[in-house]
């Protein structure tokens, strides 16, 4: 008898309090933008009125696989991939569960802590996880030990290597010796990779927006699943996309045809925007960037000048984890003196059930880059008052 879903921790922890936390940097996403904010946004990369467009979009359903053209755009975010290399799924979620009902793993090597889908569904379906333990120095910075990590892949030998890649929660960012350290040895083993690659939009430190790496390669047991959604702070259009060979992401089609059947066709319109003028001149996308850049810049100088918190900046990705130096006082957790002034982090015990056991570290927070500047220099300074 296979598992049954686990209770998913960190969604009702960000339910619990996403609504009325003044500072809410649970989330993993940019802030929230308005669908009029958007449409503005976009409009300088179009010679056309998009909020006519728009309202034009019939609200039929769209075709299976995804509107051919937002394929397209997809498809061109992964070199020699073609339309029919991509499936359009409502989030990544979706995109994570059809795949791995496909391939079916019995062992699936994750990086832990992990975003608890990616532990929870292979588990559901009767796999093993093979953790590929962080590691953190003494300062709270994150590490990546690829050495032990492909050791552990060449010994345990699992079928999937999920890689979530900018890494969901400590941002880490690997190195293209550390990407091909661990690809080579999933290669030589025959272990299928799945690029999570949510975070792909927000993966250097370049003055102008541009993509991280992929894993993706064509005629390889390679997968990616991706998403803006998150980076460009617009999670309500749950669009999401699989990379693959056509045979599997017909074979996960045949399934989402019981689930989500097909993808808003207005969200798509919206998605295939938003690509389109990533390969413009980022109109949208850049203001959220360079907010994106002078968070990273406050939480540096807070990181540098404090005395009560240690951690690191995000590599890639809107999430870090920080640590309190000190144990709270009265008994009271840091959790609640930080939630009693307003600020909302989503503790990483929240992460216990992704095979996370570093006692430790699950006393620190994962925190999310995505509020307004003024706000999250305004939270980080709350955060050292008490
Ligand atoms: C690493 C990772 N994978 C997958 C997902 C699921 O994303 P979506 O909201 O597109 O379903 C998330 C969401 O936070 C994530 O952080």
């Amino acid at each position: 008898m296979k598992a049954p879903l686990s209770e998913f921790l960190m969604e009702d922890w960000l339910e619990s309090h996403r609504f009325s936390a003044k500072y809410n940097a649970g989330e993993s996403g940019h802030r929230p933008q308005s669908l009029s904010g958007m449409l503005k946004g976009l409009q300088p990369d179009f010679d056309f009125e998009l909020t006519d467009a728009l309202t034009r979009v019939m609200l039929c359903d769209a075709p299976n696989m995804g509107l051919d053209e937002l394929r397209h755009e997809v498809a061109r975010l992964h070199p020699h991939a073609t339309a029919d290399n991509v499936l359009i799924t409502t989030g990544t979620s979706e995109a994570l569960l059809l795949l791995l009902r496909q391939l079916r793993p019995r062992k699936v090597a994750v990086i832990t802590p992990a975003f608890q889908l990616l532990t929870e569904i292979p588990k559901s379906l009767g796999a093993d996880i093979v953790p590929l333990p962080l590691e953190w120095s003494a300062d709270g910075k994150p590490q990546a030990p690829i050495g032990v990590w492909t050791e552990v892949l060449a010994l345990k030998k699992p079928d999937v290597l999920i890689f979530n890649h900018p890494h969901n929660p400590s941002g880490l960012v690997f190195t293209n010796e550390e990407r091909s350290a661990l690809l080579d040895v999933c290669d030589r083993i025959g272990c299928t990779v799945i690029g999570d690659e949510h975070y792909r939009f927000l993966a250097s430190s370049a003055e102008e927006p541009e993509m991280g790496p992929t894993v993706w390669k064509t005629g390889s047991n390679r997968f990616v699943t991706g998403s803006f959604i998150k980076c460009a702070g617009t999670a309500g259009l749950r669009i999401g996309w699989c990379v693959g060979d056509p045979n599997t992401l017909s074979a996960m089609q045949s399934e989402k045809n019981y689930l989500t059947h097909t993808v808003n066709p207005l969200s798509q319109q919206l998605a295939l925007w938003f690509l389109q003028s990533f390969s413009r001149q980022k109109s949208f996308f850049k203001p959220l960037y360079e907010e994106w850049s002078e968070n990273r810049a406050a939480l540096r100088g807070w990181l540098n000048g404090n005395t009560k918190w240690t951690g690191a900046v995000p590599q890639g990705g809107l999430v870090s984890c920080v640590f309190p130096k000190t144990h709270s006082e009265n008994g009271t957790s840091h959790f609640a003196i930080l939630r009693e002034r307003g600020v909302f982090l989503l503790p990483l015990s929240t992460f216990s059930q992704t095979e996370f056991a570093d006692v430790e570290r699950t006393s620190g927070f994962r925190v999310g880059l995505g509020l307004p500047p003024k706000e999250f220099r305004e939270m980080l300074t709350v955060m050292v008052r008490y």
